[in-house]
Order: structure tokens, then C-alpha cells, then sequence
């Protein structure tokens, strides 16, 4: 059963509960405000595995998406890691099954491909990467992959296709997509830009070719906060999920900040993402569930290109 208190009454709750639990609460961009007002560290991909990494808490409360909290388990097995809903899943990582990767490569074997696998990808395909990237450092780990052998990009894209055009390097990538912002078109975005002529346009690269063209800086979650900081422009159009605008109002105070419209909608939700809510946020403080759990050759065999891409993006 799902807690029923009012929102005040929840929030000192949760606070009460983290302190109990030694708890850390760790949220990406993406959550809703109210969950990111309460936690201990908003942030994108990259940041989030990192602050999973060096945590002293006893307990790791990931606000964020299934392979989020799989990394975090990864990366600090001795934590008890919990996420408010187990559900919380992600096209990209669904696009691409562990089985089909192990299959795809055997069947290819003679290439012998140097994986980069997105984070955004389940435990067992990260199992069988030679490094893992974020959108934050994508071009860094394809500009450090051996130059002599060819390149397999999994699971997404239009990340791969991003940074195959920002580095040069040619390289296969697997087809899988990001639901939420293959939903933005040229259209769409290009709409919203006659709205503002004078806006500018961030775009994160999990867009379509068509919606990057339009744009003038593509960049991961957390680099869009640099960039709204930092631009001279008053006005700024922002594709990528709704949460993300929360997120940049408090640290870029003073700019207009504009939600990139889909056909259909005003701006992005991810379904995913907003399946945690401050109720499954404080129920599963309280009872340490739903927690991550992994057979340790699959979370050893996973652990390895994650800290290699940890070590390679200092
Ligand atoms: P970031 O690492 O840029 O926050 O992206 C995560 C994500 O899921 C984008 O859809
Ligand atoms: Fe996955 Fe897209 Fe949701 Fe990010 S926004 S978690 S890539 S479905």
C-alpha cells in the first residue's frame, strides 16, 4: 500500500526516515521538482554514478530509472540501493536485450568490435562493453578507443550518430531510440523558434539529426545547466524532458527558459522517470525495498567498463 500523507507531512517524513536510515538521496534531472527539493544531489548520468561510487551512507535511494540504480549497485556493491518503483524501466535499455548483444556479437566475431555501451543499458549489456559512456562523455571515450579496431555503439542511435559526426569516427551503432525525445521533430522545434526568434535552442543528443540541426549547443542534462548559466541569450528553448526545467530555473535565475514542444505536447514527459513520487519515494525508505540486486560475476563483469569510463572521464 502506497503512503497517503499530505505532501508537508511526507516530505518531513522522508527527512526523518534518511536520517534513520543513513540514507542518501541521489535524483537525476529528470524527477519531478518535489523530488528533487528533497534530495541530497540532483544531476545527470555521469555525476550520478560518481556520487554512487563515494557515498559513505549505508543506503542509496536512487530517484531516477532502473539502470540508474543498477549502476549504483555496481559501482558500490556493499550499499543497499533502493528506487521508489522497480518499474521504472527506459526504451533505450529495453531496445537493446543482453541476448541479442551476446548473439550480434558472436555472429561478428571475426570483427572484433570494441563495444561502447550508453549507460543506458541493462547490467548484462554493460557485461559485455569494453567501456561505458554517458551523453556527458560520449566524444571523450570514443576519441580514447583503440584506433585499430572497429567500433559497436549500443544501444542508442542518435548518440552514436552524434558523436560519430563530432569526432569522425566511423563506427556501427545499434538501433535502439529514446522514446521521449524521438517525439521531438523538426516541426515542432522549429515552430517554437519562430515563437522566439531571438531564443536559442539546447538540445540533448538523444534527438533526432532533423532537431540537432536547429540546435546551437547539444550536450548532456548537466551541461545544459553550464550552458543556460553561461549564454548571453535571454531566452532559451530547452529539448529534453519537462523535469530538466526545474532543475535550470533555480541555477540559471533570470533567463526565460522555454520547454521544447513535441507535435503533440507543449513539452516531454518520460513516463518512467515520473513513476516515482514522493509516496513510493517515503514508503520505500521505509521498508528498503524495492532493492537492487545482482549475481556478482554479472555485476563484476559490468563493473569493469563502468570504471574504466570512470577513470577515463577525471
Ligand atoms: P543525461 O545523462 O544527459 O542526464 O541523460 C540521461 C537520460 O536518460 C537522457 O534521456
Ligand atoms: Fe530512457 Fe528516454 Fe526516459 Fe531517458 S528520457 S530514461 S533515455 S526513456
Amino acid at each position: 500500500m502506497v503512503s497517503t500523507l499530505p505532501a508537508h507531512d511526507l516530505r518531513s517524513q522522508i527527512l526523518a526516515l534518511k536520517k534513520e536510515r543513513n540514507a542518501v538521496i541521489l535524483a537525476h534531472n529528470y524527477q519531478s521538482g518535489e523530488i528533487q527539493d528533497l534530495a541530497d544531489y540532483v544531476g545527470d548520468s555521469l555525476g550520478l554514478a560518481y556520487k554512487a561510487r563515494d557515498t559513505d551512507a549505508d543506503v542509496i535511494v536512487f530517484c531516477g530509472v532502473h539502470f540508474m540504480a543498477e549502476t549504483a549497485k555496481i559501482v558500490n556493491p556493499g550499499k543497499i540501493v533502493v528506487l521508489p518503483d522497480k518499474d521504472a524501466g527506459c526504451s533505450l535499455e529495453e531496445s537493446c536485450p543482453g541476448d541479442q548483444l551476446e548473439a550480434f556479437l558472436k555472429a561478428n566475431a571475426a570483427k572484433n568490435y570494441y563495444v561502447i555501451a550508453y549507460i543506458n543499458c541493462s547490467a548484462a549489456v554493460k557485461a559485455l562493453a569494453d567501456v561505458i559512456c554517458t551523453s556527458g562523455n560520449a566524444i571523450r571515450m570514443v576519441e580514447a578507443a583503440p584506433a585499430d579496431r572497429p567500433i559497436l555503439f549500443v544501444p542508442d542511435q542518435n548518440l552514436g550518430e552524434w558523436v560519430s559526426q563530432t569526432t569522425g569516427r566511423k563506427m556501427d551503432v545499434w538501433r535502439g531510440n529514446c522514446y521521449v525525445h524521438v517525439e521531438f521533430t523538426r516541426d515542432s522545434i522549429q515552430r517554437i523558434k519562430d515563437e522566439h526568434p531571438d531564443a536559442v535552442v539546447v538540445a540533448h543528443p538523444e534527438c533526432t539529426l532533423a532537431v540537432r540541426l536547429l540546435a546551437d549547443e547539444v550536450c548532456s542534462t548537466e551541461k545544459m545547466v553550464h550552458f543556460c548559466r553561461d549564454t548571453p541569450a535571454k531566452n532559451i528553448i530547452v529539448v529534453t524532458e519537462s523535469g530538466m526545467l526545474h532543475r535550470l530555473r533555480k541555477e540559471a535565475p533570470g533567463k526565460n527558459l522555454i520547454a521544447g514542444p513535441t507535435d503533440r505536447c507543449a513539452c516531454a514527459d518520460c513516463r518512467y522517470m515520473k513513476m516515482n513520487t514522493l509516496e513510493k519515494l517515503h514508503d520505500c525508505l521505509l521498508n528498503l525495498s524495492p532493492q537492487i540486486e545482482l549475481p556478482e560475476d554479472v555485476r563484476k563483469r559490468a563493473e569493469a567498463p563502468i570504471l574504466r569510463m570512470l577513470e577515463l572521464s577525471r
